[in-house]
Formats: C-alpha cells, sequence, structure tokens
C-alpha cells in the first residue's frame, strides 16, 4: 500500500470549521488511530480523505498520487480506498462472496481472476467455507470480516475504518480487536482508524492523532500520548489524571526540573526546552502515592471500587480546589474523610502554548 500526507486541510460547513488546517503523514504501513470528542471532525477528514467530500484549502497525497487540493479533486472510484463503515454496508440478498465481489463486479473484473481475488480476500480473513452463507446468517464479527474482505479485494491503496466496533458488546469489541491487530499485521496495510474510544486507540495505534474543534490537538505513539501530553486538551482527554498549577524554578539535565507544586518542591519530566516559571503540570494516577512522610497532606474526597483497585480522589490542604486523583490497592486505600499524606513520584510539566 502506500503513505498518506495531509498537508494544511481545512474544510467549513458554512459557519462551522469542521476541519481546520490539519497536516498529518502516515507512513506505508502503519496503523493511525483518529481519536477525538463528539463533532471534532473526524468523520469529516475521513471523508475527504476517500473523496466525499471536497477540501476548502490544502492538499491529500496518496502515496505520489494527488487526490484532492483547492484546484483538483480525484473521484472517490479512482482512489482505490477501501472503506469499512459502523454498519459495515453489506447487502443481504447477496451471499458472503457475491458480497466481497461486489466491488469486482462494479470495476468489470471476470473469470479466474475475479475467482482468484475472492478467493484469497476470503482466506485473508477467515471466512473460507462460509462463501455461501448470506449476512443474517453469520455472526457481529464474521460479518465485520466480510466488509474487511470486500475491501481488501480491490487492493486499495489504504484503508479507512470510521468506528468499525462501535455498535457490538464489549466482549465482541475485545475479539474484533485482535482481529483488526490480525488483519494489519497481515496485510501489511496503511490503516487511519477513527475512534472515540482511547482503549481501541492505545491497543490498536502505532501512533494517535487527537482531534479537537476540528484541529490536531497531537499526533504521537500512545506512550508518548499518555506520558508527554502537548496541551491541557490531550491531558485532559487522554487517560485519568490531574492538572495542577506550579512553578518551574530551575532546569536539570535535559528533560527534568525542578518545580514548586502545592508547596513542596519535586523533580518532574519536561521537554528540553522548557522554560523557568508558572507553569501546568500533569499528574497520573501512579505518579501519586500514599506515604506517612509524604510531603503533600490533603483529605480523602472520594473513594471509589474500581474492582482490584481503588481510585481515591484527595482535595490537597494547599489548594483545597484542586483534586488529585490515584489508585491504590484495595487494601492500603482511606476511607472517604481520611487525612492522607502523599508523595509525587513523577509528573510531566506540559508546554506552553
Ligand atoms: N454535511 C454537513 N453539513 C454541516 N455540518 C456538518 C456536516 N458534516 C459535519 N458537520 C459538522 O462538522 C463538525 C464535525 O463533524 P464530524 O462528523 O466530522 O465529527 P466526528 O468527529 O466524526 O463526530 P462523531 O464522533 O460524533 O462521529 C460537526 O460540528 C458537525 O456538526
Ligand atoms: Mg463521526
Amino acid at each position: 500500500m502506500v503513505a498518506l500526507t495531509i498537508s494544511s486541510v481545512s474544510k467549513r460547513f458554512g459557519e462551522i470549521r469542521a476541519v481546520e488546517a490539519v497536516s498529518l503523514d502516515v507512513a506505508d504501513g502503519e496503523f493511525l488511530a483518529v481519536l477525538g470528542p463528539s463533532g471534532c471532525g473526524k468523520t469529516t477528514l475521513l471523508r475527504l480523505i476517500a473523496g466525499f467530500e471536497r477540501l476548502d484549502a490544502g492538499s491529500i497525497h496518496l502515496g505520489d498520487l494527488l487526490a484532492s487540493s483547492d484546484a483538483h479533486h480525484l473521484a472517490t472510484e479512482d482512489r482505490r480506498i477501501g472503506i469499512v463503515f459502523q454498519s459495515y454496508a453489506l447487502w443481504p440478498h447477496m451471499s458472503v462472496a457475491g458480497n466481497v465481489g461486489y466491488p469486482l463486479r462494479v470495476q468489470r473484473v471476470r473469470g479466474s481472476d475475479y475467482d482468484r481475488r475472492v478467493a484469497a480476500a476470503l482466506e485473508t480473513v477467515g471466512l473460507k467455507g462460509l462463501e455461501e452463507r448470506r449476512p443474517a446468517e453469520l455472526s457481529g464479527g464474521q460479518r465485520q470480516r466480510v466488509a474487511l474482505a470486500r475491501c481488501l479485494v480491490m487492493e486499495p491503496r489504504i484503508v479507512l475504518l470510521d468506528e468499525p466496533l462501535a455498535n457490538l458488546d464489549v466482549h465482541l469489541r475485545a475479539a474484533m480487536e485482535e482481529e483488526f491487530a490480525a488483519f494489519h499485521a497481515k496485510t501489511g496495510a496503511t490503516m487511519v482508524y477513527i475512534t472515540h474510544d482511547q482503549a481501541e486507540a492505545m491497543t490498536l495505534a502505532d501512533r494517535i492523532a487527537v482531534m479537537h474543534d476540528g484541529r490536531l490537538a497531537q499526533l504521537a505513539a500512545p506512550r508518548d500520548l499518555y506520558r508527554k501530553p502537548q496541551n491541557d486538551m490531550v491531558a485532559d482527554f487522554i487517560g485519568q489524571g490531574s492538572i495542577v498549577p506550579a512553578e518551574v524554578s530551575s532546569l536539570l539535565r535535559e528533560g527534568r526540573c525542578t518545580a514548586t507544586l502545592l508547596g513542596r518542591d519535586f523533580v518532574l519530566r519536561c521537554a528540553p526546552d522548557q522554560r523557568q516559571g508558572p507553569a501546568r503540570v500533569c499528574l497520573r494516577p501512579e505518579d501519586l502515592v500514599l506515604s506517612p512522610e509524604g510531603a503533600i497532606r490533603g483529605r480523602a474526597l472520594r473513594v471509589t471500587y474500581k474492582g482490584g483497585v481503588t481510585a481515591v480522589e484527595v482535595a490537597p490542604e494547599a489548594d483545597p480546589a484542586a483534586r488529585l486523583q490515584l489508585t491504590l490497592p484495595d487494601d492500603s486505600a482511606p476511607s472517604r474523610g481520611d487525612p492522607v499524606r502523599l508523595t509525587v513520584q513523577d509528573g510531566w510539566v506540559i508546554p506552553a502554548a
């Protein structure tokens, strides 16, 4: 397959800026997740890539092929893009093989070439033997695989998926996540996978593009998004945790600094070009531990059993309006209202905007 290059792409619907100056590269064979809250522009971005929408500014390349610019618009059928929707969009009256072969019939592929390509696509997704079934005679997961085979059969340049698991129950979702991972490993497809489920994005993707209000908030590997969010939106949207004000006092060796946080000094992680002065710090639940000598005093406000661990929300004495989240093993959790002492083991200084 090929790489995808999106350069400064914008799309408006009247006054609504659905996609605003988004640039991102997806490498050949990469699995990119596009993650963000409802209405942030994910589907619009996918529809621009597929050619269902014309862009207002910027350009989209599929490998070396210019697909969209303000002056040029390649028709969807000439982009050779595989698309899997949430609803699968299978033809109920056609067999599995008939559904998978449908895009080839549209392209007037016939005879042994047709048979070979349909058989290969069914083999890849593990549906051999089910060729004559109708969609109604399949499980949700099998239907999803028919949709994948149907998009593979036309040897797409890239595969786009818009919330393909949103209709499934949580057990089937987990099974299908494994299927997508296996599909990706087997085909080496360049995949753009839209979801608003961050656990799904973290599990599957090489990198995640977080969108917010039509803009790209951050593009990074899952671990970096979690550990080094580049702005408050990503810090708040990805994972659990707290954002607290701090004062960076000195820069240590690259990537570390000392900062005063809730009246105490700690060594934290920061960007290499972090400056001294006021800042905001992202503390993940595992960055905070209870300890009798802990420098931060506070009170447990909420204690919630989560199965195996207990989530505790602490109001620190130094700033009673702030909230610190931590997770603890059941047997060490305080009760609601208890005084507690905390140590900050780690934390990330969010870069200034
Ligand atoms: N055809 C359209 N006409 C007018 N506004 C639109 C159109 N399509 C999308 N929008 C608006 O553009 C913005 C982005 O919509 P989009 O469907 O891309 O969001 P999304 O991130 O896919 O959301 P969701 O997670 O709910 O699917 C929204 O404000 C939406 O109302
Ligand atoms: Mg959408």
